[in-house]
């Protein structure tokens, strides 16, 4: 009889990779393919994380138990050398900061994000908030108008000049590598935009982000890259809400909104991944994993983990009539990292649902494309069929 392997011995289940790349062509051709075969595999073998190869070592899990590890542990799992600072959007300010430093940044930006304070900018979001067409329209394209619209509205009380506006956020919602590419010229526009705003308010505040902003150490860069982390997440969370409320017309009341918006953030979070870098040799399981090392939570496989939910690739709001299991819903994240807009989306996201007359799904490919966020592959057709709800 074979002896048993020494965990030192004992190696992570790993989908086939090419010789020299590893893993990153497929990584950059299907990585959500990618992703599930090496869920499939680990599952398998009784495992619950997997390895890639991906420039350097990379370790995947998708268990609550490793999200909750791999979210709450930020002295060992940390920001600094994770995928976040490939893209020059969102290379700074709170999403940067480690462990011990942001805890504290945390603290201060909170009451600006926060339940009460969104509440208090819902009504400006929902004017800037554009009409539905009477023909037919692409789900998509109207919601990357109308968040830049309600965002321009939440930060800047819509003073934000909307062109350089558009022209800084939009490489975001583009295929790679247009997201990971600097573009100063743009990026000096923004900013003279963002002064003189911020010159404007420290004279006068408004009941808008940038003044609460102010108020904080670095607040103009936190403006700025949490703007960036605002966009494409909601665009794309908000087409797809659009979507599938013309698709199950069923699920369009104000009463039924919140329960399917958790359902299609568990199938399609826009944050599919999150990345952390290894700061000290650990293990998992018994098996090292060494200092160095990229290690990857994804709420996309954990929100489709059959051992979690059951029917686990279905569209089923009703199940939201009960909590979903400890650490395994993370559209938003987790722990000390819980995304900072997590309010506001929501709250942007529920305001436009309620204002939106019946719609009709007419074609569209929702199939989800995994850029920088996820979001579907094309356009998303619709057509309103009858008057807004909250006529
Ligand atoms: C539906 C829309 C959104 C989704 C799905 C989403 C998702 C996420 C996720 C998954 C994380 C954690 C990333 C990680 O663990 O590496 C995160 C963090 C973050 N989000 Fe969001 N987000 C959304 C909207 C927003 C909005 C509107 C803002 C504007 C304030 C925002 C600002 C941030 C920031 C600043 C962080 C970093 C927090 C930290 O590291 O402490 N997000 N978001």
């Amino acid at each position: 009889m074979a002896a048993p392997r020494s965990p030192e011995r004992m190696t992570l289940p790993s989908p086939a990779k090419a010789a020299v790349l590893g893993h990153l062509p497929r990584w950059g051709a299907e990585p959500l393919a990618l992703l599930e075969e090496g869920a499939e595999l680990a599952r398998a073998s009784g495992q619950d994380v997997f390895a890639l190869w991906l420039g350097r070592p990379a370790v995947v899990g998708f268990s609550p138990d490793w999200n909750r590890t791999l979210l709450t542990d930020l002295h060992t799992f940390r920001s600094r050398g994770s995928f976040s600072g490939l893209v020059p959007h969102l290379a700074g300010g709170v999403i940067l900061s480690d462990a011990p430093e942001h805890a504290p940044r945390r603290r201060e930006l909170n009451p600006g994000f926060d339940r009460t304070q969104v509440s208090r900018l819902m009504d400006a979001m929902q004017a800037a908030c554009p009409d539905i067409p009477r023909e037919p329209f692409d789900a998509l394209s109207w919601a990357d108008r109308a968040v830049l619209r309600m965002l321009n509205a939440a930060y800047f009380d819509s003073d934000f000049d909307a062109a350089v506006l558009h022209a800084y956020l939009a490489p975001l919602r583009r295929g790679f590598p247009a997201p990971m590419l600097p573009n100063p010229l743009v990026r000096r526009r923004f900013d003279a935009e963002l002064s003189r705003l911020a010159h404007l308010r420290r004279e006068e505040p408004r009941p808008d982000l940038l003044s609460a902003l102010l108020n904080v150490d670095d607040g103009l860069t936190e403006a700025r890259i949490s703007l960036a982390a605002a966009h494409d997440t909601t665009t794309h969370a908000l087409a797809y809400a659009l979507w599938f409320t013309a698709k199950y017309p069923q699920w369009h009341a104000p009463e039924h909104h919140p329960a399917l918006l958790k359902e299609v953030l568990r199938l399609y979070p826009p944050g599919w991944m999150g990345s952390r870098q290894v700061a000290q040799d650990t293990r998992w399981n018994g098996i090292p994993i060494r200092k160095g090392t990229l290690a990857l939570y994804s709420p996309y496989l954990s929100g489709r983990d059959p051992q979690r939910w059951p029917h686990a690739a279905d569209f089923r709001p009703e199940r939201w009539t009960r909590p979903p299991p400890a650490w395994a819903y993370l559209p938003f994240g987790g722990g000390g990292r819980t995304c900072l807009g997590l309010h506001l989306a929501q709250g942007l996201i529920l305001t436009t649902l309620k204002g939106v007359p019946p719609l009709r799904a007419r074609w569209g490919h929702e199939k989800a494309h995994p850029g920088l966020t996820l979001g579907p592959r094309g356009p998303l057709w619709v057509q309103a069929v009858g008057d807004s709800l909250n006529v």
